[in-house]
């Protein structure tokens, strides 16, 4: 679990950039993280990474001050962090030597294990292209993530991963989200992108550094003219659904996938 209680940062000496936040994240939960650009996500992502640490109030992950420096090396086994670009998160040319840095302490079975695995997570061949320089930011991105799964983190950060991806490479990502989502990791999803939100089974607004609204995932239908305000666009999906609905044909969907977008459609066919 991670707690959040009152916790205040700002940049050197200038005003608070997050105030008084208090949030609780449960484990196996995926938060979204919204709000307009300088709202301070970036910074809650960080401080809930452990990168930076609060001004004032306190962090808690399974109940580790994120502040006490014993815990430092603890805390930092359980997070992994994905940023927006890929290119600035790679440090080598060569697929293997990239997976593998963290893990240098590890045996070389565990390793290769490792590795194995986490490729599969992101849906990468192992025998994809070796030069990392030569794949699509989408398939660094994958990459970025197979890093990180590697280290098997319990909790995973994404700080607008997919804003310099093309669609295709986007949808690759939500599906992977979605796997890890099932896999039981606690996700912590920093987005401004409306389809994204509906990964998430709750979602934190916020404005000026503060959480302006809470919104668990069954009301968000509801509740989309909220956000609205904060520049979020509604979902086409949702937009799809308030048409049909207009046209007198009502679809209730529980988790707003498309998956099940098309299994209800395809149910009201077959009727
Ligand atoms: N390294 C930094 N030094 C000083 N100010 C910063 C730094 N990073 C971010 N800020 C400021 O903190 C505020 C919140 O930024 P950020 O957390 O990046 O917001 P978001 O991710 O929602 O766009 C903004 O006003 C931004 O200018
Ligand atoms: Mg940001």
């Amino acid at each position: 679990m991670i707690k959040l209680e009152n916790v205040t940062y700002r940049y050197k000496k200038n005003n608070n950039v997050l105030n008084n936040i208090n949030l609780t994240i449960k484990d196996k939960e995926t938060i979204a993280i919204v709000g307009k650009n300088g709202s301070g996500k970036s910074t809650l992502g960080k401080l809930i990474a452990g990168i930076i640490k609060p001004k004032e109030g306190n962090i808690f992950i399974d109940n580790l001050n994120i502040t006490d420096k014993n815990n430092k090396e603890n805390i930092r086994k359980k997070m992994g962090i994905v940023f927006q670009n890929p290119d600035n998160q790679i440090i080598f040319n060569n697929l293997e030597d990239e997976l593998s840095f963290a893990l240098k302490d590890l045996s070389k079975e565990e390793i290769k294990k490792r590795i194995e695995t986490s490729l599969q997570k992101v849906h990468l061949d192992k025998n994809i292209n070796k030069d990392l320089y030569e794949l699509s930011l989408g398939q660094k991105q994958r990459v970025v993530i197979a890093e990180v799964l590697a280290k098997q983190p319990k909790y995973l950060i994404f700080d607008e991963p997919t804003t310099m991806i093309d669609s295709s490479g986007k949808e690759k990502i939500y599906k992977i989200i979605e796997e890890l989502k099932t896999e039981g990791y606690t996700i912590v999803y920093i987005t401004n992108v409306a389809e994204e939100i509906l990964l998430a089974d709750r979602i934190i607004v916020l404005e000026e550094g503060k959480v302006a609204e809470e919104i668990e995932k069954k009301d968000l239908f509801t509740k989309f003219e909220t956000l609205e305000k904060y520049d979020i666009k509604i979902p086409f999906l949702f937009e799809l659904i308030q048409l049909l609905k207009k046209e007198g044909i009502s679809i209730n969907l529980e988790n707003y996938s498309i998956n099940e977008f098309v299994a209800k459609i395809k149910e009201l066919i077959n009727k």
